[in-house]
């Protein structure tokens, strides 16, 4: 039997991208002249046309970052053009009645940081928190939420552990010391902003992993999965809790972890990129949040399917179960899927398609994906028919 599941008054029901991912042109960035992204999907040009779709498809919310490296491409010098820029595009998704989450840092940072070390340097946290503020001052009047920094795990195991990332290191002091002086950035700026406007609303975009014992009766593998949990999903959350306006959650994905820390994948349905789809991870590590007492928000979640082929039911699915979520009590206020459109997935290139809306790389033009409808169906009845 089919049953309508109401999501609460006032969800937000939007789409995240990064700057880098689809503006691309950045030439003083950390990433440029390593994995260069082009126009990456031309929204730099285009973006009053992605947002005519935003408003098109019912979104009410539209999650998106500032370039670092354009607005201030030399340190302490900040570029007015581009200060304008943003203006303009805040403006824009005002005039449409779109509530805005801007994320301070998303991956990319201007060469002249990362030449000074980037997040290593025990000044990184100063540079970036009066980035940070620049930012409060021109746009605090405009922006409805921040995001400090986005994935500060994910980035500092692929930049200074994994050394996938820019600049590539491997060494697990520096990825100590990353994530030691993003905390502390974040609690500046936190501090900082609540000074200048005390409703603003501050928070984090956390990538947490639901982790499972391989096997669950085995207490080696509860051991071990008990503390990468700890490690991956708490320990940063934790150290700002009392610095954080709202959760922001990215959901993707789910190991079985078999002492001492081997990460089983299991791979029943997977997208494009090979990655499991679970969506019913998604209620755990809701439920794990609800000890924060915090407002949550899905910052991001979503999937790389080119032919569309699963998308309409992952949303579903996992809409499914943070609708259980919020039933067993976690105050889930938000979902904004990644993506929008079509993007630069970092050194992945532009072959993952994580787009509701397809971007053909060729002259730019875009075209809405069926799974885009589905969603926006969702975002104008805030509901969902569970079959
Ligand atoms: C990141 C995005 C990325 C997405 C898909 C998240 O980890 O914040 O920038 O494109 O995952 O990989």
């Amino acid at each position: 039997m089919s049953k309508r599941i109401n999501f609460p008054d006032n969800f937000l029901w939007g789409t995240a991208t990064s700057s880098y991912q689809i503006e691309g042109d950045i030439n003083n960035s950390d990433w440029s002249d390593k994995f260069p992204a082009g126009k990456a999907s031309n929204h730099y040009n285009l973006y009053e046309n992605d947002f005519d779709l935003i408003k098109e498809l019912n979104q009410n919310a539209y999650r998106l970052s500032v370039e670092w490296s354009r607005i201030e491409p030399e340190k302490g010098e900040f570029n007015q053009k581009e200060i304008d820029y943003y203006r303009k595009m805040f403006l824009a998704l005002k005039k449409r009645n779109i509530k805005i989450m801007v994320t301070l840092n998303h991956f990319t940072h201007p060469s002249w940081f990362s030449d000074e070390k980037g997040w290593v340097n025990p000044e990184s946290s100063i540079y970036f928190t009066l980035f940070s503020e620049k930012m409060m001052k021109e746009y605090g009047d405009l922006v409805d939420f921040w995001v400090t920094v986005n994935e500060p795990l994910i980035y500092s195991l692929k930049s200074f552990l994994t050394g996938n990332w820019p600049p590539f290191k491997k060494s697990f002091f520096s990825f100590k010391k990353v994530i030691n002086n993003q905390i502390i950035a974040h609690k500046k700026i936190f501090k900082i902003f609540h000074e200048i406007k005390n409703d603003v609303k501050v928070g984090i975009a956390k990538n947490n992993h639901f982790f499972e014992p391989y096997k669950k009766n085995n207490v080696f593998d509860k051991f071990s999965c008990f503390v990468i949990d700890y490690f991956w999903n708490k320990y940063f959350l934790n150290k700002i809790r009392n610095e954080l306006d709202f959760i922001g959650l990215n959901y993707y994905f789910h190991s079985k972890i078999k002492f001492p820390c081997i990460l089983k994948k299991s791979s029943k349905i997977v997208s494009d990129l090979g990655w499991e789809i679970f969506p019913e991870g998604i209620y755990y590590i809701l439920l794990g949040l609800k000890k924060y007492n915090l407002p949550i928000y899905i910052t991001e979640n979503g999937l790389a399917d080119k032919n569309d082929t699963h998308r309409k039911d992952f949303i579903k699915n996992h809409l499914f179960f943070i609708y259980n979520a919020i039933k067993d009590g976690v105050d889930v206020k938000g979902y904004f899927h990644w993506s929008l459109i079509d993007n630069f997935e970092w050194d992945k290139g532009f072959d993952p398609r994580f787009g509701l809306i397809e971007v053909d790389y060729t002259n730019f033009n875009r075209k809405i994906r069926p799974s885009a409808y589905y969603y926006a169906e969702i975002s104008r009845d805030n509901y969902i028919i569970n079959e």
